[in-house]
């Protein structure tokens, strides 16, 4: 899978419920250092979507991106495979005098994330797709995980077989 760049309307209808639903749970960030609000939506591959959203911290380290709090819920819940995960961000006091910078860009899944769901990636029976949007969903990013991750580090650099943990 290329990169493809879209508007919300070119999209399949699956993908545009999936950023809806990362828009939904984006409200529910926990961000008082840096107000940035993100939303996280996985799909399994058995149709469930499960939500996550930045959780932060005063040690600032110790806090949690939406993609890796939608993963370890997902995980919690028992899935493990997923098709695609829909990500927006937007600035929690969004301004009218940074509109248009603010909304030009795309929220991308920071390396951590990247890493975590390159994982998931190797867990999963087909390519996980990553669905990145603006703010106000007038540009949408598609690209595979593996396209976001060049020569990922992953299970077969250990000669590991996930097996026995794909669920
Ligand atoms: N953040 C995410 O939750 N996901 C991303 O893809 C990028 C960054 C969060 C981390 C932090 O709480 C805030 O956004 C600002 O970096």
């Amino acid at each position: 899978m290329g990169e493809a760049i879209l508007d919300y309307q070119a999209l399949q209808e699956w993908q545009q419920k999936l950023l809806d639903a990362a828009e939904t749970v984006l409200i529910q960030a926990y961000n008082p250092y840096s107000r940035f609000s993100v939303g996280a939506a996985l799909l399994t591959e058995t149709g469930e979507v499960i939500g996550g959203a930045n959780f932060e911290n005063a040690a600032y380290s110790p806090g949690i991106c939406a993609e890796r709090a939608a993963l370890v819920r997902a995980n919690a819940q028992g899935y493990r495979k997923f098709k695609a995960v829909a990500v927006m961000g937007r600035p929690r006091d969004f301004q009218e005098k940074n509109r248009e910078e603010t909304f030009a860009q795309v929220t991308a899944p920071c390396g951590v994330c990247r890493q975590m769901l390159f994982e998931a990636d190797q867990l999963s029976d087909h390519d996980l797709e990553v669905i990145m949007s603006t703010p106000d969903k007038s540009r949408i990013v598609l690209m595979s995980i593996k396209a976001l991750l060049p020569y990922g580090f992953g299970p077969q650099n250990l000669g590991i077989d996930l097996s026995e943990f794909k669920k």
